[in-house]
């Protein structure tokens, strides 16, 4: 895909009284979990995100419903629709993300390296440009 962003399957042990996926620090996931937020209660046509990360690496998970990731590298723009709670996207740190097209009732999971610290975010595209390409 791009730039170390992945699809991550999980463990789904399938039973006839309901499924369940999971994830450990350090396992299924290629970091060190710090932070667990979530998104939800997103009104039709809202954006989140919108920023990139000098250091937070995160893996994201639509456990309810769905929403589209979108990824900008600087030069190039990928959308990456999620909807099962089986898998997951890992965003390294250093992509221009936001998270769009929530259908009602979605539940964006994210977990993320760091604690949060606002001086972690890069707010504007501009700033990003100017930091990616130094960091080539
Ligand atoms: P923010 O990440 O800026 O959301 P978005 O990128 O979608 O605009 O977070 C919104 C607010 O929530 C911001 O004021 C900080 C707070 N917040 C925390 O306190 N802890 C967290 O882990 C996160 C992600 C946000």
């Amino acid at each position: 895909m791009m730039e170390g962003v992945r699809l991550i399957n999980l463990p789904k042990i399938i039973d006839p009284r309901g499924n369940l996926s999971f994830f450990e620090n350090e396992n299924q996931i290629p970091f060190k979990i710090k932070r667990s937020y979530w998104i939800y209660d997103v009104p039709g046509g809202q954006v989140r995100g919108g920023h990139a990360f000098k250091e937070s690496q995160e893996f994201i998970i639509a456990l309810s419903g769905s929403f589209d990731v979108v990824l900008h590298n600087g030069v190039s723009e990928k959308r990456i629709n999620l909807n099962r709670s089986y898998y997951g996207l890992y965003v390294p740190k250093l992509l221009w993300r936001s998270l769009e097209n929530f259908s009602t009732n979605a539940l964006a999971l994210i977990v993320s390296s760091v604690a949060y610290s606002p001086s972690d975010y890069i707010r504007d595209f501009k700033d990003f440009k100017t930091i990616k390409n130094a960091n080539k």
